[in-house]
C-alpha cells in the first residue's frame, strides 16, 4: 500500500525515482510526487491521479530535474484525506527545510497534530504523514542533526511507518526508518537506493539490506549505517534477491493480468517440481518442518488469510479434512485478530499471502505465534515479513505477480495446499501413498499444466460470452463443496477488474434468499462438475432456470438432454473434484479479464485497489 523510492549517487535521480515509481504502481496509483535535492535545495513535484501526470509534469523540468542526483518519491493509496495534489506526498515541514515521504498509518496523528499546532506547525494537508515532517523537522531544532531527530521522532509514532527524509542542511543523505511496513535498501556502487519493494530497484542491484522493525538508517552515496531500536550501529546484513528484472515486463501480452492467467501451468510445474515425482510416490515436502511424530499430534489446523489467499484457504480446508480427517479453520485475518486466539501447540496454523505483507495476516500469525502453535506460511514473496515469521516457508514460487488481481499466486497457493495435505496423510497413514483416489489427484496434478495450456489456447468461447454478457450490471455464480471457493474468487475477480456487483453463493444457499433477485437482468454462472454435487448443482441451475435468469454453465461434463437448461456453456478439460477448482479458475479469471478489457476498465490497477494492503 503506497509505494517508496529514494536514491542517492551519481546518476539523474528524477529518472530512477520515475523508473521505480512505475514499478510500485501495483501498490497504489492516486497520486505521485518527488522530492529532487541539488545543493541545499529541493525542489518538489507532486500529480494527482497516475503517475503518467506526474511525468508529463516534470518533462517541462527536465533542465532542473538532470541537476539532481539525490531525490525520494511516493505513490500514493489514499487512508487520510482525499487523494489531491496537496494530500501527495512528499510532504514538507513549515520551513520547507525537511521533506518526507511515508508508507503506514501513524495512529497517534491526531494527539501529535495537536501538540505539534501548539508548539507553530501550520498543517496544509488532512494526512497523518504531514505530522511525521512536522515532527522530525520540530526534533531536528533540538540536534540539528537528521538521524537523531528520526530516532526521537519515531518514538513518539504509534502504528506503522516506512519513511524517507531529506533536510537542506544535510544534502549528502537520505535518513530512513521502518516499522510494520516494508523498507529495502539497494547496495550500489558509490551509489545506493530505498524502496518499499524491489521491483522499484531490480534494474539496478541484486543486493540488499532489509531493514527490521524499529531500525533507522542513514544512506549515504558510498555508505549505510543502521541502527537498532536502542540507537545501536547494527552490522549490515547483505542479501541477493531472487528476482530478475523480465518477471516485471509484460512480455508482449496486453495486460500483465494476462500474462499472469497464461504462466499458470509453468507456475504448477515450479510448484511441483521435485516435490511430486510420480503417482506412486510420497510427497517430498522438505519446506514441512514438523516431524513425523509432531504431525501426528496434529489436532486442528487454523488457516488465516485475505481476499484471493482466503479463497484459496478454503479449498485447502476441503482437501485437508477430506485427506487427513484433522478438522481446519478457515478465517479472515480481519476476524481473526478480533476474537480469543484458541489454539496450542498442537495446532497447526497456515498463514496464506501473495505479498507476505498484508497487515491483518500478519497481526493474526504474531498473535497465534505466541501460542506455541506452528506456523506454516505459504506466500508468494519470501523476502517478506509473513516469510520471516515461518516455521515452515511452504513453496509457491509463482514469480512477481504485478496485476493488482491475483491470479497465477492463487494457482500456486492451491498446489502448495494439495502438497501439504497429501504429506500430512502419508504420515498419518503409511498405506495412503497407494490409495487409488490419491495416486488418482498426484496423476491430474502432474497432468494439470497441459490441462490449463488446452484452456488457454482456445478462449474464443470465452471471449463471445464475455462479450454477451459485458453490460450486465449484476452476476451470481454458484457452486457446491470444493467450488465453492471457485464461486467465490470468480465473483470477486469480476468485481475487482469490471466493478460489476458479482456474489458467490453456496448454490444451495440460492433458495434461502438469493433467488428473490433473479430474473432476466441477472445471469448465473454455474459450476458444475462430475462428482458427488452435480445432480445438486444441476437441480439448483433448473430452479434459476425458472425464474427466468441466464445461465452459464462451466462443466466438465454436461448431458446432452441438460445442455437446454444453459444460455451459454464453457467446456473445461476434465478433471475429478478435486482437481477441479484448479481448472475452473482459469475459466473464471478469463472471463472477469476479457469482460473488464470489453468494458474498456484499467485491468492491471483498478480503482481504489492496492496489490499489496500494508494496513489494518
Ligand atoms: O497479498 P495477500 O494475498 O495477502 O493479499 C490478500 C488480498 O488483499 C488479495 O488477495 C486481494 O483480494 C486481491 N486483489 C485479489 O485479487
Amino acid at each position: 500500500m503506497c509505494g517508496i523510492i529514494g536514491y542517492i549517487g551519481d546518476r539523474c535521480a528524477s529518472d530512477i525515482l520515475i523508473s521505480g515509481l512505475s514499478h510500485l504502481e501495483y501498490r497504489g496509483y492516486d497520486s505521485s510526487g518527488v522530492a529532487l535535492m541539488h545543493g541545499n535545495e529541493i525542489d518538489i513535484y507532486k500529480a494527482p491521479g497516475k503517475l503518467i501526470n506526474l511525468i508529463e509534469e516534470l518533462k517541462s523540468k527536465q533542465d532542473v530535474c538532470a541537476k539532481s542526483h539525490i531525490g525520494i518519491g511516493h505513490i500514493r493509496w489514499a487512508t487520510h484525506g482525499l487523494p489531491t495534489t496537496t494530500n501527495a506526498h512528499p510532504h514538507t515541514s513549515n520551513c520547507n527545510n525537511l521533506t518526507l515521504v511515508h508508507n503506514g498509518i501513524i495512529e497517534n496523528y491526531q494527539e501529535l497534530k495537536e501538540e505539534l499546532i501548539k508548539v507553530g506547525s501550520v498543517f496544509k494537508s488532512q494526512t497523518d504523514t504531514e505530522v511525521a515532517a512536522h515532527l522530525i523537522a520540530y526534533e531536528y531544532e533540538k540536534t540539528h542533526d537528521l538521524l537523531k531527530a528520526m530516532q526521537s521522532a519515531v518514538k513518539k509514532i504509534k502504528g506503522a511507518f516506512a519513511f524517507c527524509a531529506i533536510h537542506k542542511s544535510e544534502p549528502d543523505k537520505i535518513v530512513v526508518a521502518k516499522r510494520n511496513a516494508p523498507l529495502v535498501i539497494g547496495v550500489g556502487n558509490g551509489e545506493n537506493f530505498i524502496a518499499s519493494d524491489i521491483p522499484a530497484m531490480i534494474e539496478y542491484t541484486k543486493k540488499a539490506i532489509y531493514l527490521t522493525d524499529y531500525q533507522v538508517g542513514v544512506v549515504q552515496k558510498d555508505s549505510i549505517q543502521i541502527f537498532d531500536k536502542d540507537d545501536n550501529l547494527t552490522a549490515n546484513k547483505i542479501e541477493y534477491l531472487p528476482f530478475e528484472a523480465v518477471a516485471i515486463s509484460k512480455l508482449g501480452y496486453k495486460h500483465f493480468m494476462l500474462k499472469e492467467i497464461h504462466e499458470q501451468s509453468d507456475v504448477v510445474r515450479n510448484v511441483l517440481g521435485g516435490r511430486l515425482l510420480s503417482p506412486d510416490k510420497e510427497v517430498n515436502l522438505n519446506e514441512f518442518k514438523l516431524n513425523n511424530d509432531e504431525i501426528n499430534k496434529i489436532s486442528r489446523v487454523q488457516i488465516i488469510a485475505c481476499g484471493t489467499s482466503l479463497h484459496a484457504g478454503m479449498v485447502g480446508k476441503y482437501i485437508i479434512e477430506k485427506f487427513t480427517k484433522i478438522p481446519v479453520d478457515v478465517e479472515p485475518s480481519s476476524e481473526y485478530i478480533y476474537r480469543d486466539t484458541i489454539a496450542d501447540k498442537n495446532t497447526l496454523v497456515i498463514g496464506i499471502s501473495q505479498s507476505g505483507e498484508t497487515a491483518d495476516t500478519i497481526t493474526a500469525i504474531k498473535q497465534v505465534k505466541e501460542c506455541g502453535s506452528h506456523i506454516a506460511i505459504i506466500t508468494n514473496r519470501t523476502d517478506s515479513t509473513m516469510a520471516r515469521l515461518a516455521d515452515s516457508l511452504l513453496p509457491v514460487d509463482a514469480g512477481i505477480e504485478v496485476s493488482v488481481a491475483a491470479t497465477k499466486s492463487y494457482m500456486a497457493q492451491l498446489i502448495s495446499l494439495y502438497l501439504l495435505s497429501m504429506k500430512i496423510m502419508e504420515v498419518k497413514d503409511k498405506n495412503s501413498a497407494k490409495n487409488p483416489e490419491i495416486m488418482k489427484l498426484k496423476q491430474e496434478l502432474l497432468e494439470l499444466p497441459s490441462k490449463i495450456e488446452i484452456l488457454l489456447e482456445n478462449t474464443d468461447n470465452i471471449q463471445r460470452i464475455a462479450k454477451k454478457y459485458s453490460n450486465y450490471k449484476n452476476f451470481i455464480f454458484i457452486a457446491r463443496g470444493i467450488n465453492f471457493p471457485s464461486a467465490l474468487e470468480g465473483a470477486l475477480k469480476l468485481k475487482e477488474i469490471s466493478y460489476i456487483n458479482a456474489t458467490g453463493y453456496c448454490a444451495g444457499e440460492l433458495k434461502h434468499g438469493p433467488i428473490a433477485m433473479l430474473d432476466e437482468n441477472m445471469p448465473v454462472l454455474a459450476i458444475l462438475n462430475t462428482g458427488i454435487v452435480y445432480d445438486k448443482v444441476l437441480s439448483n441451475c433448473e430452479e434459476a432456470r425458472a425464474r427466468q435468469a441466464k445461465l452459464i454453465g462451466v462443466t466438465n461434463y454436461l448431458a446432452e438432454k441438460d445442455e437446454r437448461l444453459f444460455d451459454d456453456i464453457i467446456k473445461i478439460p476434465s478433471g475429478s473434484d478435486l482437481i477441479s477448482p484448479a481448472i475452473n479458475i482459469v475459466v473464471l479469471q478469463l472471463l472477469a479479464y476479457y469482460i473488464a478489457e470489453y468494458l474498456g476498465k484499467d485491468v492491471d490497477q483498478p480503482r481504489n485497489l492496492a496489490k499489496s494492503v500494508t494496513v489494518e
